[in-house]
């Protein structure tokens, strides 16, 4: 099954599958009554639960075990991106993008809706210093020739298109780099190519310059397909902490990675 299908098959669908599957717009509308639901149930089910404010840091995050793991170590879900011991100024940066709605997946918007920084700063430090045991790595589903492919990239870029390596700055180990750089390992595929094209198409953006909107737009949509492929069946080192500030010479600027 091609990883977008398999992002279309989702039954609860994330913004970010929309600009990565061309092919499945036409689809998505003739779904558009189910997933309005399913989205409207989601919703209500965490409005219930935020009615009553938590006043703990554990019973806020209770809410978010469902999707992203007790420990932040993801789930099965091709979509629900892993959390635990990426960088604490990404993480902060994530959910004040969501909380902004420049970052768009309903739940989580309304999750972390009028939540004060001071409490999302608890929230990034307390997944950053999570440590669970790595998720077996998965079996990517494309031929040698692919994987070979996204390898090449990850680790040499595409020098002639103007592709830098994704290990410029997500590291060799890709671990990402403090403070604001994610690891890339311990990802669905389904979830890299997603949001590879909300970069690309703007419906996520990052302080400028924003690199990664750039990186996404050197990429085709088969070196999406075999970078997504190669990363996700990359195994989680066992220390996934990623690199001291500063310890990559990285191929651009990121607005938001200060250096
Ligand atoms: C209904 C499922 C769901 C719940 C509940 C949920 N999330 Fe998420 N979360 C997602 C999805 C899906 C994404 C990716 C969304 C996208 O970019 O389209 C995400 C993304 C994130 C990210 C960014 C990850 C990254 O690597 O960029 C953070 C941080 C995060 N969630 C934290 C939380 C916290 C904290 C809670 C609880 C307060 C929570 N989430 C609850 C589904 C959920
Ligand atoms: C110039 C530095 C740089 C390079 C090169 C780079 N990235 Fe990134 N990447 C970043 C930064 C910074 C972020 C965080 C952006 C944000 O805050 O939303 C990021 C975020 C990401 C994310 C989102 C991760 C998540 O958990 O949601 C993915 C996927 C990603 N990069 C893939 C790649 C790939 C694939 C390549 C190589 C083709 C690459 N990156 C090259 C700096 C870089």
């Amino acid at each position: 099954m091609s990883q977008r299908s398999r992002c279309g098959d989702m039954s609860i669908r994330p913004s970010g599958c929309r600009v990565a599957g061309y092919a499945l717009i036409g689809r998505m509308r003739r779904l558009g009554l189910v997933i309005g639901l399913t989205n409207l149930l989601v919703s209500f089910a965490f409005a219930q639960v935020t009615d009553r404010p938590p006043d703990t840091l554990e019973a806020r995050l209770r809410a978010c075990a469902a999707c992203h793991g007790e420990q932040g170590q993801g789930t099965d879900n091709d979509y629900f991106p892993r959390l635990a011991g990426k960088p604490a100024g990404y993480l902060m940066n994530q959910l004040v993008a969501f909380r902004d709605a420049r970052r768009r997946y309903p739940p989580m918007n309304y999750l972390l809706e009028y939540l004060p920084d001071s409490y999302l700063h608890q929230i990034a430090d307390y997944l950053s210093a999570l440590r669970p045991p790595p998720p077996p790595p998965t079996i990517a589903d494309v031929s040698p020739a692919i994987l070979a492919r996204g390898q090449a990239i990850v680790a040499k870029g595409d020098p002639a298109r103007g592709v830098p390596a994704c290990s410029g700055c997500h590291g060799t180990g890709l671990t990402g780099m403090e403070p604001a750089i994610p690891g890339l390992v311990g990802l669905h595929a389904s979830y890299i190519s997603a949001q590879l094209g909300a970069f690309r198409y703007g419906t996520r953006t990052a302080a400028a310059p924003d690199c990664m909107q750039l990186v996404a737009g050197s990429l085709t949509e088969s070196d999406v397909t075999a970078v997504a492929a190669w990363l996700s069946s990359r195994p989680v080192p066992a220390d996934p902490s990623p690199v001291p500030r500063g310890s990559l010479a990285m191929p651009m600027a990121c607005g938001s990675e200060p250096n």
